[in-house]
């Protein structure tokens, strides 16, 4: 698959170019410096909730090697760094003292980027919740909404003049749904009808915390991040295609639809009944506040059938070390889709990328299935850009690789190996890919030369 550069490029030449992460995943220093527990420090600690029983307490020890790890982002040559805030980091309990040791951290990082001429795009909740706020309920506690909104004026007011973009919440679905509907993530809590007040104080707190930071003045651009995918049914059986709205419902249009049509989708609360959460009058006038730009992840396509439960796969094409099919031509379908059905503002993909089983042989990492991951979904992009979508950045998940959640460090998603034993950051042939790519795409930019290079 072809990675197009030059003249004939669908990109621009301002369109943005990153690589992402999330603070639980890379920084480890847990308890250091004054940072509370996070729900995610307390669920590695339930006997087996992670694949190989790890958890974050060290991870890429990014919290002391962020230094260098910048200088690796900038020698990449992209233009923006995906990072998130530990809330817990910055205020450790969710309320009451802020940690200005904590704050101090972000504000070296964003003014570090500065310096290599990397742009901060800032991301507030990545999961992490304080555990403090767990103990009150967390999410399904309508109070939880309001600490949020606190939160986010908190660290906007410190440096939401530097960063280029915040984002509330990345993948509101991943929280409420595995967080709080299989208990496969943390908090680990097992009931449809928390899920989904969860999910509604989610996009609540969204709209209410865009509504106070444009209030205080904050100059960042404002939006959200949803992992989407198209559902497909996995035959022609009616029920499998029954099926595949009603997830295509609870995935796509639950956030989609209140997001920018200020409404709920009417056949997935029927279908929810006394599991429908608690709105009350204007919340979902909050939650459609305009936003400046939509983030999307997308790592596969979804295929659903009656018979087994949500997220399987069934099709024969080549699938990731996480089970997952390749299939960039969904992403291109999803935003195309988006673009068409939804008044949306400029969209990036936040997150794209592909967990492989990787070999360090000799400093070196042959990951080729990953570069032509990156190199196929990069050319999806430029498909929905041909066809009028207005797409504005593509970030790779991620940097490093990390933490993967549930699965552990058993996972490597990174353009960067890293030894989680020395530490030691190795950039693998896809980072290398990434990097020459990028200098094509500037060269081309700035001679007008014809290059199309592929993977
Ligand atoms: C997304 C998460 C990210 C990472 C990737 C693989 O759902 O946002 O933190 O775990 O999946």
């Amino acid at each position: 698959m072809l990675a197009p550069t030059g003249p004939n490029s669908p990109f621009p030449k301002d369109f943005v170019w990153g690589v992402a992460t999330s603070a639980f995943q890379i920084e480890g220093a847990a308890a250091e410096d004054g940072k509370g527990p996070s729900i995610w420090d307390d669920f590695c600690r339930v006997p087996g909730a992670i694949a190989d029983g790890s958890n974050g307490d060290v991870a890429c020890d990014h919290y002391h090697r962020w230094s260098s790890d910048l200088d690796l982002i900038a020698s990449l040559g992209v233009s923006a760094y995906r990072f998130s805030v530990s809330w817990p980091r910055v205020r450790p309990t969710g309320a009451g003292a802020w940690n200005e040791r904590g704050l101090d951290f972000y504000e070296r990082l964003v003014d570090g980027l500065l310096e290599r001429g990397v742009k901060p795009y800032l991301t507030l909740n990545h999961w992490d919740l304080p555990a403090a706020l767990q103990a009150s309920g967390g999410w399904s506690n309508r109070e939880t909404v309001h600490r949020f909104v606190d939160y986010a004026c908190g660290v906007a007011e410190r440096m939401g003049d530097r960063v280029s973009a915040i984002t509330t919440h990345n993948e509101p679905w991943v929280i409420a749904t595995l967080g709080h509907e299989t208990g496969s993530f943390a908090p680990g809590i097992r009931s449809r009808a928390v899920a989904m007040q969860v999910s509604h104080h989610l996009l609540l707190s969204h709209g209410l915390a865009l509504q106070a930071l444009r209030a205080q003045g904050c100059s960042s651009r404002l939006g959200i991040v949803l992992n989407l995918s198209p559902v497909l049914p996995a035959s022609g059986a009616p029920a499998d295609h029954a099926k595949a709205r009603l997830e295509d419902g609870r995935s796509v249009r639950w956030y989609m639809d209140p997001l920018f049509r200020g409404a709920y989708p009417a056949d997935v609360l029927e279908h929810l009944g006394a599991d429908a959460p608690k709105v009350e009058a204007l919340d979902l006038a909050h939650i459609a506040t305009p936003m400046d730009f939509l983030g999307v992840n997308y790592y596969t396509r979804a295929m659903v059938s009656a018979a087994e439960p949500w997220d399987v796969y069934s099709g024969g094409r080549e699938v990731t070390d996480m089970g997952w099919e390749v299939y960039p031509e969904g992403l291109t379908q999803l935003l195309l889709r988006l673009h068409r059905d939804y008044p949306v503002p400029p969209m990036y993909v936040k997150e794209n990328g592909a967990a492989f089983k990787d070999r360090l042989v000799d400093g070196h990492v042959h990951d080729v299935q990953r570069t032509q991951y990156i190199a196929g979904h990069i050319a999806a992009v430029g498909e929905a850009l041909k066809h009028g979508v207005r797409m504005e950045g593509y970030m790779v998940w991620s940097l490093l690789d990390n933490f993967e959640w549930a699965s552990g460090y058993e996972k490597r998603f990174g353009i960067v190996h890293v030894d989680f034993t020395t530490q030691r950051r190795t950039l693998k042939d896809s980072g290398l890919w990434y990097r020459d790519f990028l200098q094509r795409q500037r060269a081309a930019h700035s001679l007008g030369s014809t290059v199309a290079t592929g993977a």
